[in-house]
C-alpha cells in the first residue's frame, strides 16, 4: 500500500490525476487535501468520490500543523502538489493571495515533508506541479526547454516561479527527494470558466460578448488535460529524483484563430448557421504585461519515458465543448453566485 496525498486534486487537473489514479492504482490509498476555494469542486469527483482507495480531507496547504497531522495519519510516502491560485488575471488583481498560497503554502508543505520524512528519505518523493510561464515570454521562434532561464511577468508566474526555487533549494540543501513539471496550457472538462476554453464556450452558448485581449495575437500551446494527468503519472513513477520536466503538446495556437475554431464547433453542435458567432468577437483592453508566445519543448519527456499527447487538437476540442454542452448543470453550479461579481469586476470595461 502507497499512500499518495495529492493537493489540490479538487481543482481542474487535479481531479482528472486524482481519477487517473484511483483507478489505475487500486493498491494505492489517494488522499486528496483540497481547502476548495472558488476553483475547487468536489463535483469533479463524483464519480469516485465511493472509492475504497480514496479519501477527501478539506485543508489548506498553509496550515502547517494540520498538514504535519495528515502526514503522520496517513503515513504518507510521496506528494503531488497542485494546489494553487492558477489564474493570471486574478493574479493581477490580487497579488498577495497568489504569494501567499504558490509561495508560503508550498513552503509550508516543503517543512512538512522534510520533518516527517527525516532520515527515510529512500522511496520517498515530492513531486510539484509547475507551469511553463516561470519561463516568460517567446517571440515568434524556439520552444522552452528544461535549461531555459526563469524570466516570470505577472504575478502568477512570479509566484509559481518562487515555488519551483523554493523546491530544488529543498532538493540542494537537504536532500528532499523531489521532481518538478513545467507543462503547457492545459483545456478539456470540469476547467474554472475564467480561463479562456470554457470561458468562451459558455460565452458562446449564451450568445455574450467574446472578450479577446489586445488584438488577439498571442500563441499559446494547448494539451489536452487528461494527457497531463498521464504525464504526472509517468513522471511521478519514472521521472528521475532532482529533474525536471516539460510538458507539451507542440499544438501551438494564436487565440483568435483557437477562438475561431470554438465558434465553429459550438455553432455546428447548436444547429446554428456557420459562423453565426463570429459577430460576439469584441476586442478589449490587453492583459496588462501580456506574454505574447509559449511554446515548450517535451522532446525530455519523450526520449526518457516515452510519453506522447495521445490526442489531436481537433479531437480533444471536440470532446471538450462536448462536455460542457452536456454538463450544464455543472457549468451553471459553478457561474452562480460570486461567479457574476467576478465577471463584471473582470470585464467591466
Ligand atoms: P485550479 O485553480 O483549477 O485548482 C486549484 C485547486 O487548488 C483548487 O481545487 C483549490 O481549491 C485548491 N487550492 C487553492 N488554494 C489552496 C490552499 N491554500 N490549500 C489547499 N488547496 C488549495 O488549478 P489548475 O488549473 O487545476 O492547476 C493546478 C496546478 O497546475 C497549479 O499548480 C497550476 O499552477 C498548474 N498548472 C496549470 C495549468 C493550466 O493550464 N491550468 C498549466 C500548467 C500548470
Ligand atoms: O501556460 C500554462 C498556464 O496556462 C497555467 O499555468 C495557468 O494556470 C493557466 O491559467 C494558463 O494561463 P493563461 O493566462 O495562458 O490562460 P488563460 O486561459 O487565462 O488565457 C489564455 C489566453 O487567452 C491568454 O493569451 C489570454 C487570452 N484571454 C484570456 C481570457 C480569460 C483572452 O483573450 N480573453 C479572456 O477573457
Amino acid at each position: 500500500m502507497k499512500n499518495i496525498l495529492i493537493t489540490g486534486g479538487a481543482g481542474f487537473i487535479g481531479s482528472h490525476l486524482v481519477r487517473l489514479l484511483v483507478n489505475k492504482y487500486p493498491n494505492y490509498r489517494i488522499i486528496n487535501m483540497d481547502v476548495l476555494t472558488y476553483a475547487g469542486n468536489l463535483a469533479n469527483l463524483k464519480d469516485i468520490e465511493d472509492k475504497e482507495n480514496y479519501e477527501f480531507v478539506k485543508c489548506d496547504i498553509c496550515d502547517f500543523e494540520k498538514v504535519q497531522k495528515i502526514f503522520l495519519d496517513y503515513e504518507i510516502d510521496g506528494v503531488i502538489h497542485l494546489a494553487a491560485e492558477s489564474h493570471v488575471d486574478r493574479s493581477i488583481k490580487d497579488p498577495f493571495s497568489f504569494a501567499q498560497t504558490n509561495v508560503m503554502g508550498t513552503l509550508s508543505l516543503l517543512q512538512v515533508a522534510k520533518f516527517a520524512w527525516e532520515g527515510q528519505f529512500e522511496d520517498k518523493l515530492f513531486y510539484h506541479v509547475s507551469t511553463d510561464e516561470v519561463y516568460g515570454s517567446l517571440g515568434e521562434e524556439g520552444f522552452f526547454t528544461e535549461e531555459t532561464a526563469y524570466d516570470p511577468h505577472s504575478p502568477y508566474s512570479a509566484s509559481k516561479a518562487s515555488s519551483d526555487h523554493f523546491v530544488r533549494a529543498f532538493q540542494d540543501t537537504f536532500g528532499l527527494p523531489t521532481v518538478i513539471s513545467n507543462c503547457s496550457n492545459n483545456y478539456g472538462a470540469y476547467q474554472f470558466p475564467e480561463k479562456l476554453i470554457p470561458l468562451f464556450i459558455n460565452n458562446i452558448c449564451k450568445n455574450k460578448p467574446l472578450p479577446v485581449y489586445g488584438k488577439g495575437e498571442n500563441v499559446r500551446d494547448w494539451l489536452f488535460v487528461e494527457d497531463h494527468a498521464r504525464a504526472i503519472d509517468v513522471i511521478f513513477h519514472g521521472g528521475k529524483v532532482g529533474d525536471t520536466y516539460n510538458i507539451g503538446g507542440f499544438n501551438e495556437w494564436k487565440n483568435i484563430d483557437l477562438i475561431k475554431v470554438m465558434i465553429k464547433t459550438v455553432d455546428r453542435l447548436l444547429g446554428r448557421e456557420e459562423g453565426t458567432s463570429e459577430k460576439l468577437i469584441t476586442y478589449v483592453t490587453d492583459r496588462a504585461g501580456h506574454d505574447l508566445r509559449y511554446a515548450i519543448d517535451s522532446t525530455k519527456l519523450k526520449d526518457e519515458l516515452a510519453w506522447e499527447p495521445s490526442l489531436q487538437f481537433e479531437e480533444g476540442i471536440e470532446k471538450t465543448v462536448k462536455w460542457y454542452l452536456e454538463n450544464t448543470e455543472w457549468l451553471e453550479n459553478v457561474t452562480s453566485g460570486d461567479y457574476q461579481k467576478y465577471y463584471e469586476s473582470m470585464y467591466k470595461d
